[in-house]
């Protein structure tokens, strides 16, 4: 099994990162032999999309549209392609994804999506039909998993990417409320068995 995780926080060792550890750790329990990728977006060179639309239109045959811009999306979407499982963390900066993964998002949208009819004309659909399937790890300084889905965006996001974009089957997430008082600690055992999930 091929897993690629995909790391939206601006920290190493933090929250995020060992969230995202604790689920690969439950992916090896399971799949010893998984080939695991780790990437963190805040290490990579991903430059703004420019809406120019050279992706959407490219031929919807290929699993992978052209981009005008080559940078180290050059290398990560092949991965986020040849991937049967991914891990993707970040934390909720203002209710909602961090700039970096949005950055990631708006770049790995038409590249590996082409228009379809779901539920509209026009709206993406995966240009691949492997089946993935995904977690999603998200944290949140303040706010404590009651009062999630008042300030959460961005699991609704990701879950939204995950479909219309790879066609990735979300499996499971979790939502580490209110870090900066709890830590992680008490969602290390999730995070362990969302990755055995997988
Ligand atoms: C710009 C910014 C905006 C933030 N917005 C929120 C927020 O809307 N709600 C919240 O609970 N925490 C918010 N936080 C706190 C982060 O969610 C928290 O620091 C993060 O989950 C920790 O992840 P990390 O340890 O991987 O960096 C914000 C932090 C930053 C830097």
């Amino acid at each position: 099994m091929n897993v690629l995780a995909i790391v939206g926080s601006y920290r190493k060792g933090h929250a995020i990162d060992t969230l995202v550890d604790r689920v690969l750790d439950g992916v090896r329990q399971n799949h010893p032999d998984a080939v695991v990728d780790k990437i963190h977006l805040a290490d990579r060179h991903i430059e703004y999309c420019r809406n120019c639309m050279a992706c959407k239109r490219d031929d919807p045959a290929k699993p992978i549209a052209a981009c005008i811009l080559h940078d180290d999306m050059d290398d990560i979407l092949p991965k986020l392609v040849a991937a049967d499982a991914l891990v993707v963390g970040t934390p909720v900066n203002i209710g909602t994804v961090t700039a970096v993964l949005k950055t990631f998002l708006e770049r790995a949208c038409w590249t590996l999506a082409k228009p379809g009819h779901r539920p509209i004309e026009g709206c993406p659909v995966p240009r691949t039909a492997k089946p993935r399937r995904a977690v999603l790890v998200v944290s949140a300084g303040t706010v404590p998993p009651w009062l999630r889905w008042f300030c959460d965006d961005a699991t609704k996001l990701l879950k939204s990417w995950c479909d219309s974009c790879l066609g990735a089957q979300v499996v499971g997430s979790l939502y580490a409320g209110a870090v900066l008082t709890r830590g992680v600690a008490p969602y290390e055992a999730k995070a362990r068995a969302l990755g055995r999930k997988l």
